[in-house]
């Protein structure tokens, strides 16, 4: 593995909105392509887990481990080496992003792990990718969303590309992970499958 990857980690944090699918596949995609990956989750991204998720949050977490390119940081850590601008990464993706979470983060609110390290890789000009799920959205989610677009965000909603014609939620969610992937500058291009012109149709 070359240096960059092993001594700068992608920060992935989870949060309390549904699609935590999304994080798992992401992350997995991550650490198939050999980066290292740093993971904070809220408590109310454990609820949510335990609602969508068959697999425990518990195992999960050991079977990445054994990868030894992954690690946990609590969400109450602050004192965490991603709390600070001075420990280099590739950038963060808030995966599935919650409308609390992007409430705070456009407000500069950094009360926890997550919201500290996205507020961070703000200010340090690296990529944060937010995958935001809500639906529909009101008036204060698009404001805080475009603030934090116009702060330099990616925001990347989890919406299918229907010209695709993909037919499982399994092939959305690779769509939407090899999209954050991408948006994070880990990859040059996506799978040609995953691209306009390679449908099934053609
Ligand atoms: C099963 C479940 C699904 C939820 N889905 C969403 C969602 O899609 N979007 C959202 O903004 N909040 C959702 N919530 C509410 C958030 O979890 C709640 O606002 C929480 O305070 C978010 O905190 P966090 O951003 O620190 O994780 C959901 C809660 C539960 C229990």
């Amino acid at each position: 593995m070359s240096e960059i990857k092993e001594q700068h980690p992608v920060i992935i944090g989870i949060t309390g909105a549904s699609g935590i699918e999304l994080a798992r596949t992401t992350i997995e995609m991550i650490l198939s392509l050999e980066f290292t990956v740093v993971m904070t989750i809220s408590s109310a991204g454990r609820v949510v887990w335990k609602e969508e998720i068959d697999e425990s949050y518990g195992e999960t977490i050991e079977r990445w481990a054994e990868s030894g390119t992954f690690t946990t940081n609590s969400i109450g850590d602050l004192g965490a080496k991603i709390a600070s601008g001075t420990y280099p990464t590739l950038g963060m993706a808030v995966v599935p992003c919650s409308m609390a979470t992007v409430a705070a983060i456009s407000n500069g609110l950094s009360d926890n792990l997550l919201r500290r390290a996205a507020d961070v890789t703000l200010k340090e000009k690296r990529p944060l990718v937010i995958v935001p799920r809500e639906t529909p959205l009101n008036a204060i989610h698009l404001k805080n969303l475009t603030d934090l677009a116009i702060a330099g965000a990616t925001i990347l909603p989890p919406q299918p590309a229907f010209y695709l014609r993909q037919k499982t939620i399994a092939e959305v969610v690779d769509f939407i992970a090899s999209r954050t992937v991408h948006a994070l500058g880990l990859t040059d291009q996506l799978p040609s499958q995953m691209r306009y012109g390679n449908g099934p149709k053609n």
